[in-house]
């Protein structure tokens, strides 16, 4: 069977960015950033993705190129009779875990473009949002109503549709987020925000929000479950992955700091507390929607570009998951997309109502959206991450690595020799050490 490949260089570029760009950039990192003290976790966020998170991405897309398979194909090829494979297992257990609470906020995101569009946002808008997600069977609802989406785009394989329209929604959503971010910093009181995310106060860093900033980076890229693996199949010989990963992370960083030069002076200026919690974005702006003009335009628009960009990340989780499906147990695609979106309704769920109607819903101390949420980002990705820069650095042959990053010798990847620094030593000890040292604390 030949396989589909990206058109040229902007095509893996626009797809793996689709991936990275969505709730991870404008819902969780803002929360996680105002639970944790603010530019500290910056900092260690912005460690993250450059010395942990690009070496992963590399290894990833050359895995995946290299084998020109699924993750977990991709390891039975390339090492057969061993174990490896099982990086490809625990993915498939992340992209469900992750599914059930980011259909629930992708819900969230459909219930605010109605709400914008018949100026429901009230002028309190954290009873509003706490009203919503409590509320007994509307956040199923709109929960329901996302998956369909993303099932139907995932069904009918429209994918090359969504990955064109995405080079221009994209876009629109970044200039989108830069006016935003220009109201948020002129609004009076902003410079409080705007402080708590530039000044590091290291007082705020505990072993746990390091933890958290790592798991953050994981999540954002998309990294750690072989998600990139899949993308990097379909990336032709010749193009250059070391400067596409780079615009990647760039472009995925830049998305997740302009929402919080967004939030926090918009929060500060609202006297919103900044660690709210996963409610933070759904407060802060719409309150800062009904004091601008044309506010409830601002607001459609906004919430209609979330909601596309959570559709692409969503497509990229269920892709992982179908492909696998119908590649390694032979189902017809429909029917394998249809069996996955039960699958995942189940526990999604009971994320949505373990927020509310259902507050019982507990595992350790935190509710079940809470629970997928930490340990799908905190746990699953990062232990796969640790893996997969074990099987690139010491058990893939090193010439092989080399050629996919070098692109068989076409471009010139000057940094080799840090990537493989990073790579068999660096980002193994560095997962290790926040694993270990957050095992001690607890
Ligand atoms: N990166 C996406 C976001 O920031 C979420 C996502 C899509 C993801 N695919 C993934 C996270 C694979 C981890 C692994 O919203």
């Amino acid at each position: 069977m030949k396989r589909d490949s990206f058109s040229g260089r902007f095509g893996i570029i626009a797809a793996a960015a689709g991936s990275a760009i969505g709730l991870g950039n404008i819902w969780r990192f803002p929360y996680l950033c105002g639970q944790n003290g603010g530019a500290a976790f910056v900092l260690v966020y912005l460690f993250c993705i450059i010395l942990i998170g690009l070496p992963i991405m590399l290894a990833e897309f050359s895995i995946g190129r290299r084998a020109q398979s699924n993750a977990y194909r991709a390891f039975r090829i390339l090492s057969p009779g061993r174990p490896w494979y099982l990086i490809g297992v625990l993915g498939i257990v992340a992209a469900f875990a992750i599914l059930s609470f980011y259909s629930a906020v992708g819900g969230w995101t459909i219930e605010y473009i109605f709400r914008s569009i018949s100026g429901g946002i009230s002028s309190n808008p954290t009873e509003q949002f706490e009203s919503f997600t409590t509320d007994s069977y509307l956040p199923l609802l709109h929960q329901f109503l996302f998956l369909a989406l993303s099932l139907g785009i995932v069904m009918i394989g429209v994918k090359k549709g969504i990955e064109r329209s995405s080079k221009i929604l994209m876009p629109l959503l970044l200039v989108l987020l830069i006016v935003l971010c220009i109201r948020a910093v002129t609004l009076p009181g902003a410079s409080e925000g705007l402080k708590f995310l530039l000044k590091p106060d290291f007082s705020k860093l505990t072993g746990d929000s390091i933890l958290l900033a790592m798991g953050q980076a994981f999540f954002s890229l998309s990294l750690g479950m072989g998600c990139l693996i899949t993308y990097g199949s379909y990336v032709r010989r010749n193009e250059d992955l070391t400067s596409a990963a780079g615009m990647i992370a760039g472009a995925d960083t830049l998305i997740a700091l302009l929402a919080g030069v967004a939030i926090f002076p918009a929060a500060a200026a609202f006297h919103i507390e900044p660690d709210s919690g996963p409610g933070l974005v759904f407060i802060t702006l719409p309150g800062m929607f009904r004091q601008m003009a044309g506010g409830m335009i601002f607001s459609t628009f906004f919430f209609i570009l979330l909601c596309i960009a959570a559709l692409t990340s969503a497509i990229s989780l269920l892709e992982v998951v179908v492909s696998f499906c119908v590649e390694e147990m032979h189902l017809r695609r429909g029917r394998a997309t249809a069996l996955v979106a039960v699958c995942v309704f189940l526990p999604g769920a009971l994320c949505s109502l373990s927020l509310g109607i259902v507050p019982g819903l507990q595992l350790f101390g935190k509710s079940f959206f809470d629970l997928m949420d930490f340990t799908s980002s905190n746990l699953l990705l990062p232990v796969g991450g640790f893996f997969i820069s074990i099987y690139a650095g010491w058990i893939l042959k090193k010439h092989i690595t080399v050629r996919e990053l070098t692109s068989y010798g076409a471009k010139k990847f000057s940094c080799l020799r840090v990537f493989f620094f990073l790579i068999r030593y660096l980002v193994p000890a560095a997962i290790l050490v926040v694993f270990i040292s957050g095992l001690i604390r607890n």
